[in-house]
């Protein structure tokens, strides 16, 4: 059965990045060599899903441009020789098929993900946040493919949270059916940590049935006067049975400064070009006393 289409709402403002993302999008944010999108783009690809649309809004025209093919720097590498690069960037250009749609205003996730519904049609579909960088084997969409064409119903990927930060998530109260697979009962976005429901937080990854439209389409601004993902995810609950899976692997917020740092170093050790280098840079650096 599979998953075709997979949704990436990037049309928010990016106000934890400021002033980075003033000027640029957040999701064309380098981790090492690469834009965080990018990454998320091809987890999506690596996941079976073959069309990839992008809500977008005033400002993120880079993100258009950097899946684009660029005749003039495909030109200018080829005439340097440098054919490796060339490759790179061609591939990028040829990962999926793409396309954009507009959220004229930023009504919140629920909003960005209900603009694209047309685009979407009816037909089970993931939602990525790219914010969320998850490093695994297996990619994490895929795992969560396998829990949907198990069960069959809408899958929220969960990772458990330190009660000090789980009031930045939205909060499942869930049963466990299985290794890592629970069923949802209720769903609470940024709980106060004392009312949250458990330490199961949900991230940026989420398999949705179409239904979850019809929902966001009558769901009224919440918390923060946006139309809440979570909402229309509680408004589906009641007709629909979800589940939340607990992914294996690494995840980032490379969304926040500490988020993205943390990525960024532990990508860089990653990789063979630079590891060697930059291990031995880290090693020798005079770190403040811990405090
Ligand atoms: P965030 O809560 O991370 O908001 O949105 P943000 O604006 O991107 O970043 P901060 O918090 O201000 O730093 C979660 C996801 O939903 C998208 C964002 O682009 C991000 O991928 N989003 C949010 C939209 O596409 N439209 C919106 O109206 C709001």
């Amino acid at each position: 059965m599979g998953i075709r289409k997979a949704v990436f709402p990037a049309a928010g403002w990016g106000t934890r990045f400021l002033p980075a993302t003033k000027a640029q999008p957040k999701e064309m944010l380098p981790l090492v060599d690469k834009p965080i999108i990018q990454y998320a783009v091809e987890e999506a690809v690596n996941s079976g899903a073959c069309e990839i649309i992008i809500v977008t809004a005033v400002g993120k025209r880079a993100i258009e441009d950097h899946f684009d093919s660029s005749f003039e720097l495909e030109h200018a590498l080829a005439k340097k020789g440098a054919e490796t690069l060339l490759a790179e960037v061609r591939a990028i250009s040829e990962l999926a098929e793409i396309s954009y749609i507009r959220q004229k205003e930023q009504l919140g996730l629920g909003h960005a993900v209900w603009v694209t519904r047309n685009l979407v049609g009816n037909e089970p579909f993931a939602v990525i946040l790219s914010d969320d960088i998850i490093d695994s084997e297996v990619p994490c969409l895929r795992q969560m493919v396998d829990v949907f064409e198990r069960y069959g119903g809408s899958v929220l990927a969960v990772e458990r949270v330190p009660r000090s930060e789980i009031g930045s998530y939205g909060v499942i109260a869930a049963t466990k059916i299985a290794d890592r697979v629970y069923r949802v009962e209720d769903l609470v976005e940024k709980p106060d940590p004392a009312d949250a429901p458990s330490n199961l937080g949900i991230v940026g990854r989420y398999i949705l049935t179409p239904r979850i439209f019809a929902l966001l389409g009558e769901t009224r601004p919440g918390k923060g006067g946006e139309i809440q993902l979570t909402d229309g995810l509680r408004a589906l609950l009641r007709e629909e049975p979800i589940f939340a899976y607990e992914f294996e692997g690494r995840r980032y917020d490379a969304g926040a400064k500490i988020g993205f740092l943390k990525a960024t170093v532990e990508m860089a050790l990653k990789r063979g070009d630079l590891v060697k280098e930059f291990a031995a840079y880290l090693r020798r650096l005079d770190l403040p006393p811990e405090q």
